[in-house]
């Protein structure tokens, strides 16, 4: 399983890919807004920190120009995915640019049909949104295991399956069981992955009971 970081706060993310457990980035225009930083300049330099994969998203709503959009966010380096919106004219940039072996991300999936969509336009990426799908009352994690199945009944299927909008590290397991390729987290929460209140309890007795023995390893 693969560990993207859901931000674009380049602090951050140098931060946690020093921890060395990231695979890649995603970014999202809201999450750009946040940063206060200009786009293009950003995701270059997130691209110089992380080698993984980093999502940048086309802004326009026509084909035309979300194409081109998708061509000069491509460029900027070689490890940028497109990221495109799951609408008509997103699947026909998907389409395109994925024909051009541009790698592309398709973001706002809520169903299992849109899903297939994506796996026919030849997406490298499919980001099923689980959070906001949880929060109209739906079950999220149900999506990432309908998805897996279907891509799994077809050898020619080769979209990587994103779990998207996790908001808990109940969703980072449940998503894990259910077989998504790549989870992508917020800092916060990749941080919460990592406590325990029995390993704290635990090095605590550790710690003290080597204190006893007055040795020192260096
Ligand atoms: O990058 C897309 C995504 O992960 C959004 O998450 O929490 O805004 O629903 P959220």
């Amino acid at each position: 399983m693969e560990f993207f970081v859901d931000t674009a706060d380049i602090n951050e993310i140098k931060r946690i890919n020093n921890m060395g457990i990231l695979d890649g980035v995603t970014t999202n225009p809201s999450l750009v807004a946040k940063s206060n930083k200009n786009f293009k300049q950003l995701i270059k330099e997130i691209c110089k920190v992380v080698n993984g994969p980093v999502s940048a998203e086309v802004t326009a709503t026509k084909f035309e120009e979300m194409y081109k959009e998708g061509i000069k966010l491509s460029k900027i380096a070689k490890n940028v995915v497109v990221k495109v919106p799951l609408t008509v004219d997103g699947i026909i940039t998907c389409k395109k640019l994925s024909k051009k072996n541009i790698g592309v991300n398709v973001t706002l999936c809520f169903s299992s049909n849109q899903a297939i969509l994506a796996a026919k336009a030849g997406a490298k990426y499919i980001s099923p949104f689980i959070g906001r799908l949880d929060d109209v009352g739906k079950n999220g994690v149900s999506l990432i295991e309908e998805i897996k199945k279907i891509y799994s009944n077809y050898k020619n299927f080769k979209t990587k399956i994103l779990a998207a909008s996790i908001r808990s590290t109940k969703h980072i397991e449940q998503v894990a069981i259910a077989g998504a390729d790549v989870a992508t987290v917020p800092p916060k929460l990749l941080e919460e992955m990592f406590k325990h209140p029995l390993t704290n309890k635990g090095l605590k007795m550790f710690l003290e009971d080597w204190k006893k023995t007055k040795q020192k390893i260096l």
